[in-house]
């Protein structure tokens, strides 16, 4: 009926009418339907209408978008779950094969890097796991983390136009706050690799009232950075296009090639920063990407420190020209 209505106004009393139920109901289903994405302008004396083009996940309109073989063509779309990464991780061990997507409207328990909680409120963001059966050993994984940064850094870039960068080992940031995570779980069996479960979450249309206090300083969302809301379902459908694109091109040339993409989408390079690890926190300059995906520091006295785990602080101020 919104549709229909072409951003006119319907009062709750006609959809009441036409529908034959009552203004609770109507009202109720109003905001089942903002959970699911839907936006609405209200006016007490015209009723609801449709605002924006904010709309729900629409599972045909991402497979009529995906030039894919494998990623993205098993779909599940969700309204709510506790995690993708559970719900993926299940199909994965029954057999999905690799390429298998599970995307939700909303994640009750969604989970960051290092034990962190992932923020995932309903009809906003891009909450999504997909199931990879890589053929190398446990020791690539990190190299996964860091194509899936690239594969969704030119999603964002191409559907969305908000010029991200990617801060290792793989958040993108725009404007030096956070807007995407990426989360890769690997199962593994007698030292090999059974599949890994690749967890994205994306701040897509959020806005500042979306966040809880305390990450409102650290954060944006694509809306926020572009001014208009971004077409979830194309963008879902971007970052499967990019990411077999570049899992094939993994396959065949090895990490190099991503290794150079991941240098000229990074926020990192160049920067000084402070690495906090198992050995402590130590500072330095962010020198380059080694060949196993791991961060080079150059330190105060000059030698190369490579750092295969853990966050990094990154410091204010212009890069760093001798390093660049
Ligand atoms: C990070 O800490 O930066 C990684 C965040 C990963 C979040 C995504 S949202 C979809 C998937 N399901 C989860 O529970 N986590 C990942």
């Amino acid at each position: 009926m919104f549709e229909a209505a072409g951003g006119e106004y319907l009062s709750g009393e006609e959809i009441s009418r036409r529908l034959g139920v009552s203004r609770t109901a109507v009202w109720k289903k109003i905001r089942r339907l903002k959970d699911a994405g839907y936006e609405f302008d209200a006016s007490p004396k015209l009723g609801y209408r449709l605002s924006g083009s904010v709309s729900a996940l629409d599972a045909e309109r991402i497979g009529s978008l995906l030039a894919t073989d494998r990623f993205g063509r098993g779909l599940t779309l969700l309204t709510k779950t506790d995690s993708t990464q559970t719900e993926a991780e299940k199909l994965a061990r029954e057999g999905a094969p690799e390429g298998t997507l599970v995307v939700a409207e909303e994640q009750t328990s969604g989970r960051g890097r290092q034990g962190r909680v992932w923020h995932s409120p309903p009809g906003r963001g891009v909450w999504m796991s997909a199931v990879l059966r890589p053929e190398g050993p446990l020791t690539a994984v990190p190299q996964l983390t860091l194509l899936t940064a690239v594969a969704v850094c030119r999603a964002i870039r191409s559907v969305s136009g908000v010029g991200a960068g990617i801060k290792w080992p793989n958040d993108l940031l725009a404007d030096g706050r956070k807007l995407c995570g990426i989360l890769l779980e690997a199962v593994v069996e007698d030292g090999r690799v059974l599949h890994c479960i690749m967890g994205i979450g994306i701040d897509a249309n959020l806005s500042e009232d979306d966040y809880p206090e305390e990450l409102r300083e650290r954060v944006t969302s694509l809306r926020r950075e572009s001014g208009v809301p971004v077409d979830r379902s194309a963008l879902i459908a971007a970052v499967m296009n990019e990411f077999e694109a570049l899992y094939g091109l993994y396959a065949e040339r090895g990490f190099e090639p991503i290794r150079l993409l991941w240098e000229s989408l990074s926020v990192t390079l160049g920067r000084e920063i402070a690495v906090r690890d198992a050995r402590g926190e130590r500072r330095g300059i962010a020198h380059g990407l080694g060949e196993h995906g791991e961060l080079l520091m150059r330190t105060e006295d000059g030698q190369i420190s490579p750092v295969y785990s853990g966050d990094i602080e990154l410091y204010p101020g212009p890069a760093a020209a001798e390093e660049r």
